[in-house]
């Protein structure tokens, strides 16, 4: 407990502000009493106090006047309300208008220890949260990038960079690490941010339709094309476009799309003229496109034409620093839109979302916090909210620090285990003899639980 807190204790009755001026001295706190609400104000404006224990009812102006005072000139101290038996019902309104706790009329000192816990706990998340926040504006140079670890400050200076050229650049990462956020973020910073950011996805299209989309057609091109329409070349001409899941497009069309990125014009279906076209060439992709070129299914050439510049997104778990600020970032949106008070994560809630392994990266963050906060009703999360999180297989694998003699006995103790240990079937599973399996049990010294 933080025993430099300031601590006033406003009260009408000398006998309960002597004894609670007795206690928190004792206890060490720095204590000053005053006797009205107007006297409580005055002493306010002179200096700062952490907790005020305000009683409910006094002459002139009551608890609550004061209370609501101080909540709206000094949002930051905490307001204990002391009422007497019989007036719960107030003290359930004061902590509608904001008091952190209220004390019960008479009061045993383990109740204070009681309180003073709690205001202490509610004070040191706060401050944690606007340590967080202030973070959180100093480094949001991207409007809505979150992170602050060394790879994303990496990218920023990348983003800053790539922006001011109009290189291809290819957008690296697992699914959900912000792909497509970061393109954007390119496009806006970019001096074509006033004409449009076209996002494409390759993967959804066949081949025909992903060409009719890109170069678009002419009235009759085809059956169906009962009108002309433009291409997503012609529609992203000034300004970006985006195609997301570049290594799923066909060989052909990797050919086509080379070509246009030479030749700046494009001829769109059922047409002889040219049109000329100038558009910024980002991509994404989660697939490693150098392994598809030796496997012979992704040209070279194409891959480095659009790979002049590339940005690697690492997976969330490789960056943990980052999932604080997320977390409060994606409990801020969603507190918001669902209007719900839901405005902290307690310690252990923290600490379990940094040992989750995040196969979805951060938009599984973003649904996971979505989740809590939707079914919550307390302020503060805790790990209970997050017990749908199931604790991954995949975390070892990547835990680096993991001797390979430590992996095998992890993994021949979950074969043991979901077997009951079964030896015969185990060995089957493991793809080993029996007799290999026993002296594995022997060697890592492994027993039966
Ligand atoms: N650094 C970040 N800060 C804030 N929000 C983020 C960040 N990274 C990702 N997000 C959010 O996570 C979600 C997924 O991001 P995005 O769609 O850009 O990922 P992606 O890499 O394109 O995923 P996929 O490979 O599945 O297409 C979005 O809602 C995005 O706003
Ligand atoms: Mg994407």
């Amino acid at each position: 407990m933080d025993q430099q807190m300031k601590i006033l204790i406003v009260d009408d009755e000398l006998v309960v502000r002597e004894s609670l001026y007795h206690w928190f001295s004792r206890e060490g706190y720095q204590t000053k009493t005053a006797k009205s609400g107007t006297n409580a104000l005055e002493m306010l404006e002179q200096e700062f106090f952490d907790t005020l224990f305000v009683d409910m009812k006094m002459p002139k102006m009551s608890g609550f006047e004061l209370l609501e005072i101080v909540k709206k000139r000094y949002p930051e101290t905490a307001v204990v309300i002391i009422t007497a038996y019989g007036s719960i019902d107030s003290a359930v309104k004061a902590m509608k208008i904001g008091a952190s706790d209220y004390l019960l009329k008479p009061f045993k000192p383990d109740q204070l220890s009681l309180v003073m816990e709690k205001i202490s706990q509610q004070i040191q998340l706060n401050s944690e949260y606007q340590y967080l926040k202030g973070q959180m504006d100093k480094i949001c140079r991207f409007d809505n990038i979150i992170g602050e670890s060394d790879p994303m400050k990496k990218i920023y200076s990348l983003i800053e960079e790539v922006a001011k050229t109009d290189a291809p650049v290819i957008i690296l990462g697992e699914t959900g690490t912000g792909k497509e956020l970061i393109a954007k973020a390119i496009h806006v910073k970019s001096n074509r941010n006033n004409l449009p950011f076209v996002p494409l996805n390759c993967g959804a299209f066949p081949d025909s339709l992903l060409e009719s989309e890109l170069f678009g057609y002419n009235k009759g091109a085809f059956t169906g094309a009962s009108h002309s329409r433009k291409g997503f070349f012609e529609v992203a001409s000034g300004g970006t476009l985006f195609l997301d899941e570049i290594g799923e497009i066909s060989q052909k069309m990797q050919v086509d799309l080379l070509r246009v990125l030479q030749e700046k014009k494009i001829t769109r279906l059922g047409d002889t003229r040219q049109i000329d076209v100038d558009f910024r060439l980002l991509s994404a992709t989660r697939q490693n496109l150098e392994r598809k070129i030796l496997a012979g299914q992704f040209r070279s050439d194409f891959f480095y034409r659009i790979n002049i510049i590339s940005i690697e997104i690492p997976p969330l778990r490789e960056r943990k620093e980052d999932i604080p600020l997320l977390a409060y970032h994606f409990l801020e949106k969603y507190s918001r839109e669902t209007a719900k008070n839901v405005d902290t994560l307690d310690h252990k809630a923290l600490e379990s979302l940094k040992s989750h392994g995040w196969p979805g990266n951060v938009r599984e963050l973003e649904n996971a916090i979505e989740r809590a906060v939707v079914l919550s009703k307390a302020r503060t999360l805790t790990p209970r909210d997050f017990v749908f999180l199931k604790p991954d297989a995949s975390i070892s694998s990547h835990d680096k620090t993991l001797s390979l003699k430590d992996m095998e006995k992890q993994y021949i103790d979950t074969i043991l285990g979901d077997n009951q240990w079964n030896i015969s079937r185990s060995a089957d599973i493991l793809g080993i003899s029996r007799a290999t399996l026993h002296r594995m049990i022997k060697r890592h010294n492994m027993k039966k639980t």
